[in-house]
């Protein structure tokens, strides 16, 4: 072993039952994360404390990147640099911690605790994560993300309509929270009726990352039967009556014999419900919070309607909505020189490796037109579980972005943007009040 020893006395794995269900008292472990996270015995190992400020907590991450690849944080160590996210992403030796995030809050409510978990594909690894992608991937292919643009660009219409004839609006109510239902509603082939449905349920679940269970817990419970019922509904319809929609090609997925059971449909489709409907509309406000900054590239993109690619892939590595995944060891793993034991906690840190100057020249600057350099931004992760969803994601907002900068012309901020704390599990704005040019 050489100088980097990690001790880490955080076994998250041992200490599930064979069910697969935490014991009762692991919840005391998050009062305590910080003497779980374990030491690594290097001098300069740079820390971070639970700063909840964007710009604070990004400022830290990004410093402690100058020095090293990896730094200490509140629940595990963040990977700082391109390479070494990419390479700790397609190790399939490290497991999704998704699964662990509401696990390391301190949760009191009993009904929550005591509500048996399912595994959805974001959480599952190993054979379960190969054979369900291996089934679903097919369906989630470019050509169908394609078929939907027409719809997108009506949806986007429909919204800025009313606002265009104003020249302002709070962009986020507005424009950013229904743009993306309709469009997962259309994929799934849910009836327009149950957007409103869709919408509630969506932000309510994604509440079990915002690091307050015992406040939520009684919203997320609700929203997760509310979704459960409604979604076995939209099962039993398809079966009997199949369309050209994602939920029929999910029910006829098979490969060698092998099909989804409608447990795991039912996961399946939530995971798309809740996977595309927060994270597009976080990275929209957040797209337009950077372009209402930069109002010569905002002109740029109405010019030059192309670049709408370009710009997508610059919006999510200049100010991407996930920032961070989690993953943990299964195994004693050696990287870098440093022993990871089974059970550390790690958080490859997109956000940062995103400014990696040696893959993004000059990275703080936010450049539309910049050259593409083969190696993709990373806020859709990498590895095997790389968004399911990114050609529908890019799709719906290579549609909006040019579509909005011809029809907002001079934007520009009236206040200032309020984002979500840093820690959330998906960043954005939370109120992006704009002006712009009335008319178009
Ligand atoms: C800008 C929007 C989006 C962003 C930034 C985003 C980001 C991500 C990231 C980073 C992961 C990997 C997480 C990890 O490795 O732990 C992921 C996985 C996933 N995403 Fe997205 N996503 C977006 C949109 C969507 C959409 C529109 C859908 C659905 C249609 C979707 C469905 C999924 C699913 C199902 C997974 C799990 C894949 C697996 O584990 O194999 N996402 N997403």
């Amino acid at each position: 072993m050489n100088q980097l020893q990690l001790h880490c006395q955080c076994h998250l794995w041992k200490r599930r039952t064979p069910s697969g269900e935490l014991p009762d008292d692991f919840a005391r472990y998050g009062s305590d994360m910080a003497s779980i996270v374990g030491e690594l015995d290097i001098p300069q190992l740079p820390e971070f404390g639970p700063d909840t400020d964007r710009d604070v907590r990004l400022g830290a991450l990004k410093s402690a990147a100058e020095s090293s690849w990896i730094a200490r944080g509140m629940f595990g160590y963040n990977i700082l640099h391109y390479d070494d996210v990419v390479a700790f992403l397609r190790d399939k030796r490290w497991y999704s911690a998704v699964g662990l995030i509401s696990d390391m809050q301190v949760v009191t409510n009993e009904q929550y605790k005591a509500r048996p978990r399912r595994t959805s594909i974001l959480s599952a690894d190993g054979d379960e994560h190969v054979r369900l992608r291996r089934l679903v991937a097919p369906a989630f292919n470019p050509r169908s993300a394609d078929r939907l643009r027409p719809f997108m660009a009506e949806v986007m219409n429909s919204l800025i309509d009313p606002v265009a004839e104003v020249g302002s609006c709070e962009f986020v109510a507005s424009i950013c929270e229904p743009y993306p239902i309709p469009i997962i509603c259309e994929l799934l082939g849910a009836p327009k009726e149950d957007w409103k449905l869709f919408s509630r349920v969506a932000s309510d679940i994604l509440r079990i990352f915002n690091g307050n269970i015992d406040r939520d817990a009684e919203l997320i419970m609700r929203a997760q039967d509310d979704l459960d019922e409604y979604v076995r509904m939209l099962i039993d319809s398809r079966r009997t009556q199949p369309r050209e929609d994602l939920l029929t090609d999910l029910i006829a997925a098979e490969e060698e014999g092998d099909r989804l059971t409608t447990d795991e449909l039912v996961t399946m489709v939530e995971a798309v419900i809740i996977g595309g409907t927060d994270t597009t509309r976080n990275q929209l406000g957040l797209a337009i919070s950077v372009f209402a900054r930069h109002p010569d590239q905002w002109s740029l993109l109405a010019e030059q309607p192309e670049l709408a690619p370009r710009a997508v892939e610059e919006v999510m590595r200049y100010f991407g909505a996930v920032r961070a995944t989690g993953r943990y060891a299964t195994e004693d793993i050696e990287y870098r020189g440093v022993l990871f034991p089974k059970g550390t906690i790690v958080f490859p840190t997109m956000g940062v490796a995103n400014y990696d100057e040696s893959v993004f020249p000059e990275p703080e600057t936010f450049d539309i037109a910049r050259e593409p350099v083969g190696q993709p931004q990373l806020t859709f992760g990498s590895g095997i579980h790389y968004c399911l969803g990114a050609s529908l994601a890019r799709a719906e907002l290579q549609v909006a972005l040019p579509l909005l900068a011809r029809r907002m012309p001079n934007l520009r901020l009236t206040a200032e943007a309020e984002f979500k704390p840093a820690t959330s599990g998906i960043f954005g704005v939370d109120k992006l009040p704009i002006a712009f040019d009335a008319g178009n």
